[in-house]
């Protein structure tokens, strides 16, 4: 099948590779011109694992094909998807801007009837604003289908390739058939194609997201009162996770999520309920400790330097919102650092893959390493941000002999309280008290 996909980022690019892996011709198409010239010559913007060999391998075969016309490649194609970004407005609204400008560039470009797909996350509604957006572009006719993507940075590959589910949106059955012929090769093992209709699909996306978050959000509620009465958040996980009726996903406490996803998303959901005059009460308390564990993390900091950190230099572990991707979008690291400057620290940083986008948001104000042991010389602390696989046993005298004294603030709960101590460290972590 001839396909197009408009916006190459950590979607579009994952979404149109696969495709283009499963035997259909593939047309990714973005507006940043740079970003198009670098996928042209095989070279990939983001650290995604296994994108690199899937990309260069069908560009090789000729059924991946980058450019900036997106007029062309809707011609070529019979089914185009949408995957442009939606960030958040000041107001915390889904903006939609990118989402209705390429929606009206479709509409300019087609000369039959085409199969369109809104993957991006779009609050409910803005299928039926797109609709009216394409009616006024073309007489052309179309099937509009909203198919919510689910997949994860750092295993987005897996995920698409195997997906849990696939949730198709669609108001007219037939098309809906297209998409669920498109994705067949990828639910051969039985994973459901979820028809449901197109609002459905819009708001079902922001649920699940808004739960994921909420537990996390819940367990940093019960880490911080674990330190506030001297209990322990590990064994309180380990007690949840092991009941059948919660499960071990997304209970980890740690200085709060972040990414593309969850901060704006959870925002977004909101405002649609405000604006559907329903107060999302539960979803406002997520956001709201989410905000605060940062914060917190930072706290413990001030209090161990009681309260003075102008003289202190700090080495920071791990960058990227989470592991395995380059993603800095909303990375707790950001706020971290950011308060600690602000407080007068000077920060040295490494991350194994997030270096050219923390050069771009720091701009020189903190030194970037090319190792972990790297920015440790002559550090006041050592604080871990994100649990990169890579630090997980580190050499702990390697890192004491470096430091100028060994004070260990662990935001993500990596290492052993006990072990730590007894090497001679002074380990603060989250809800072990
Ligand atoms: N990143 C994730 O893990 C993830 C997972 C599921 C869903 N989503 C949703 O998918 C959508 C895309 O997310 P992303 O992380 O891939 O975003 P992204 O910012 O990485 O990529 C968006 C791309 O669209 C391009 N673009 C913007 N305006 C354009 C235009 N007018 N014409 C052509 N290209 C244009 C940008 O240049 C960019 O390359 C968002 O709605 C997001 O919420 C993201």
């Amino acid at each position: 099948m001839n396909i197009g996909v408009i916006g190459t980022g950590y979607v579009g690019l994952v979404a149109g590779a696969c495709l283009a892996e499963s035997g259909n011709d593939v047309w990714c198409v973005d507006s940043d011109a740079a970003k198009i010239e670098k996928l042209k010559a095989g070279a990939i913007p983001i650290y995604e694992p296994g994108l690199p060999e899937i990309v260069e391998r069908n560009l090789r075969e000729e059924r991946l094909t980058f450019t900036t016309d997106l007029d062309a490649a809707v011609k070529k194609s019979f089914v185009i998807f949408v995957a442009v970004g939606t960030p958040p407005a000041p107001d915390g609204a889904a903006d939609l801007t990118a989402v209705f400008q390429v929606a009206a560039a479709i509409g300019r470009a087609m000369d039959r009837y085409k199969v369109i797909v809104v993957k991006s996350t779009v609050p409910v509604g803005t299928s039926e604003k797109i609709r009216e957006i394409l009616k006024k572009e073309t007489d052309q006719p179309f099937d509009l289908l909203s198919n919510p993507e689910f997949l994860k940075q750092g295993a987005a590959v897996e995920d698409f390739m195997k997906p849990d589910r696939i949730v198709v949106g669609a108001d007219d059955v037939r098309a809906a058939e297209i998409l669920r012929d498109l994705y067949a090769p990828f639910v051969r093992t039985g994973s459901p194609v979820l028809l449901v209709d197109v609002r459905t699909a819009e708001l079902l996306k922001y649920a699940a997201n808004a739960f994921l978050a909420a537990r996390i959000s819940f367990m940093n509620e019960i880490a911080n009162l674990c330190e506030t009465v001297g209990a322990n958040v590990d064994m309180v996980r380990k007690a949840l996770a092991s009941d059948s009726r919660i499960g071990p996903a997304f209970l980890f406490p740690g200085v709060g999520f972040g990414g593309s996803c969850f901060p704006k998303d959870i925002k977004a959901l909101i405002d649609t309920g405000r604006k559907h005059k329903y107060g999302m009460q539960i979803l406002e308390a997520v956001d709201a400790v989410n905000q605060g564990q940062a914060a917190r993390f930072v706290e413990k900091i001030r209090k161990h330097f009681e309260g003075n950190l102008r003289d202190k230099r700090l080495a920071v572990w791990g960058l990227s919102f989470k592991p395995r991707t380059n993603d800095m979008r909303d990375a707790p690291s950001i706020k971290i650092i950011e308060s600690l400057l602000a407080d007068g620290a000077a920060v040295a940083a490494y991350d194994p893959e997030a270096t050219d986008e923390a050069k771009r948001i720091f701009d020189g104000r903190i030194q970037l390493s090319s190792s972990n042991y790297g920015c440790l010389e002559g550090a006041d602390a050592l604080l871990i941000v994100t649990e990169w696989q890579a630090f997980r046993k580190p050499n702990f005298e390697r890192i004491k002999g470096m430091m100028r004294q060994p004070v260990l603030f662990d935001g993500r709960n990596i290492y052993d309280p006990a072990q730590l101590r007894q090497l001679g460290f002074t380990y603060y972590s989250v809800g072990r008290a």
